[in-house]
């Protein structure tokens, strides 16, 4: 079977790749489970379907699971529900050799993971994603967490991150790495192909980090990708867990390395909260990475030739290259100082040097972002507002 193995020590773990892959998830599962209880925590977008694959399989395979629900939505990725799944699961008495397996998107294992972390101390936790975004970036690297909204914070901004501050994103977590991670390509034939896109996006961002011939992969490939050719899409997704593997064995914590994987989301934070921009976090990437390409190359450190390249690249997978509406850009540099990933003031940013090599930059100066960001379709009025350079 095709996979990818991480090496972290006495916390290594195998993804396992391959088409069908959910329908022997018990035979998996059981290498890594010193019980035959476990609880399922399963996406509600997919319990009928995979989740139900994947039961089936499980209790094929000797296990006795206590199914439950958890819904895929931002808001509700919160302690509210992983006391719901505490509750269902000292019900049911599981015990800490009971492993805990999730079977969905990116929300769900980060959720199900949380639980894994913090139930009786933790338990062996496997991720079963079945969207390509979790696939290729969440099920991979061992964050979990829930959303926690920041004391004071105002009641449901929309603009910019301010929003996502007062949504708390993920400020409440864990890292607890998964015992074993299964993916089977054909769950991504029912989702639907927007969020397919928004997966691409992170695959795209993997080559352009560090490796320019997965990059080069997926541009001689794209029709295919999006026709969800099962061999094609194994390969894809073999080589973008790979790249993310080889960082997370690097700097398993984000103390370094690791922040290599936040390019465009920055830029990204700033936009997705725009209720009327109406962007899933796949786009707001795409658009992000295009912005940190032009910043790069204001700042004179990439080719225009390899930001073309970029940015034809995610419009060939039908991604946005530039907003879909003007907004200030001057208020979009504002909002990124909401970012975590901004410290003391300064903009601290991904950028790309060239297809295949990313740097992380202190002290970006405002002006390059804004000139981005006006590349991108925002609007400036220079004589109206007083942008603060961040030193750099
Ligand atoms: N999604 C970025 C990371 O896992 O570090």
């Amino acid at each position: 079977m095709p996979h990818v193995d991480l090496q972290l020590s006495d916390r290594s773990y195998r993804v396992a790749i391959e088409p069908g892959a959910l329908r022997r998830v018990g035979s998996i599962a059981r290498e890594h489970a010193p019980s035959p209880r476990c609880a399922v925590l399963v996406d509600d977008a997919v319990a009928g379907t995979h989740g139900a694959t994947a039961i089936d399989a499980l209790r094929a395979a000797g296990f006795e699971p206590l199914v439950h629900e958890l819904r895929a939505s931002e808001k509700e990725k919160s302690l509210e529900a992983t006391t719901g799944a505490y509750r269902a699961m000292l019900a049911a008495g599981l015990d800490r050799k009971c492993p805990v397996i999730a079977v969905g998107g990116g929300i769900v294992g980060d959720v199900a993971g949380f639980v894994a972390a913090t139930y009786l101390r933790g338990v062996p936790f496997i991720q079963i994603p079945t969207t390509l975004l979790a696939m290729v970036d969440a099920s991979v690297g061992g964050k979990t967490g829930v959303n926690f909204p920041l004391p004071g914070s105002p009641g449901e901004p929309d603009v910019g991150a301010a929003a996502d501050a007062a949504l708390g994103k993920n400020l409440i977590g864990a890292f607890w790495q998964p015992r074993a991670v299964v993916i089977d390509p054909e769950t991504l034939r029912t989702l639907p192909e927007r969020h397919l896109r928004c997966g691409l996006a992170e695959c795209v961002k993997h080559g352009i980090l560090r490796d320019a011939s997965l990059f080069d992969f997926i541009d001689a490939n794209a029709a295919a990708i999006l026709a969800l050719e099962q061999q094609v899409l194994t390969t894809l997704i073999e080589r973008s867990v790979a790249i993310k593997a080889r960082i997370v064995e690097a700097d398993e914590r984000e103390a370094g390395v690791r922040a290599l994987l936040n390019l465009g989301h920055t830029f990204a934070h700033a936009i997705e909260p725009i209720v009327e921009l109406d962007l899933h976090h796949g786009e707001a990437v795409a658009i992000g990475m295009v912005a940190a390409a032009r910043c790069a190359l204001h700042a004179g450190s990439i080719d225009a030739g390899d930001v073309d390249r970029i940015a034809r690249l995610l419009a060939s997978l039908q991604l946005p290259t530039r907003l879909p509406k003007p907004v200030d850009a001057h208020g979009l540099l504002r909002a990124m100082t909401y970012d975590k990933k901004t410290e003391g003031g300064r903009f601290r940013l991904i950028l790309p040097e060239m297809i295949g090599r990313a740097r992380i930059a202190e002290d970006v100066p405002a002006n390059l972002i804004v000139h981005a960001w006006r590349d991108a379709g925002a609007s400036a009025d220079d004589t109206a507002s007083s942008v603060e350079t961040s030193g750099g």
